[in-house]
């Protein structure tokens, strides 16, 4: 495998801030490649082997403004077993119900874009369905739990210009921890 040449922007960089616009299908030639290149790094970046040789950060999600680029997309690649990965392509993503339960990061969320320590506890929602289209521009409906929920809301958050670390109240940054569960 050969490492994608993304140059991912570090949270200093403005364009984070903004708001991404939908993407129109078909998708172009570009953005096609552009959203294997990101799930190949994202993938890269886990296999200890290409981590230390490439001397990358893990990271499982990734969406399309940390590479400068402002439109509503993401992808996920989870190793849900040792060597296994799945793969999540999002486009135009929409939440159509979330579930009461609050959960948190125990150990902290991280960001490929936040390059420093952070501490704090970020809420999400346990559960989420969510309407996306795929690399085709065919819509679909998913039904995301737990780790893989925090993850979609980390991502759509970047579509909004949002950072996890601006969720993270300062001054008291375990806040309501109590009403929420760990994972
Ligand atoms: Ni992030």
């Amino acid at each position: 495998m050969k490492l994608p040449n993304l140059i991912i922007l570090d949270e200093k960089d403005k364009r984070l801030r903004q708001k991404s616009k939908n993407v129109s299908f078909p998708l172009s030639e570009d953005e096609k490649k552009l959203i294997l290149d990101m799930q190949t790094y994202l993938k890269m970046s886990q296999i200890e082997e290409t981590r230390e040789q490439y001397d990358l950060r893990a990271g499982t999600g990734l969406s399309a403004v940390q590479l400068g680029i402002l439109k509503r997309f993401f992808v996920i690649v989870d190793e849900y077993e040792e060597g296994k990965f799945r793969n999540y392509i999002v486009i135009n993503p929409k939440i159509k119900s979330m579930s009461e339960e609050l959960i948190y990061v125990g150990e902290g969320e991280g960001c490929l874009s936040v390059n420093r320590e952070t501490e704090g506890i970020v809420p999400r929602y346990a559960r989420m369905t969510v309407e996306a289209y795929d690399i085709d521009g065919n819509l679909y409906t998913i039904r995301v739990r737990e780790e893989i929920s925090i993850i979609f809301q980390h991502e759509m958050d970047h579509l909004d210009g949002i950072l996890f670390v601006d969720r993270i109240d300062s001054k008291n940054p375990f806040k309501d921890a109590n009403l929420m569960r760990e994972i």
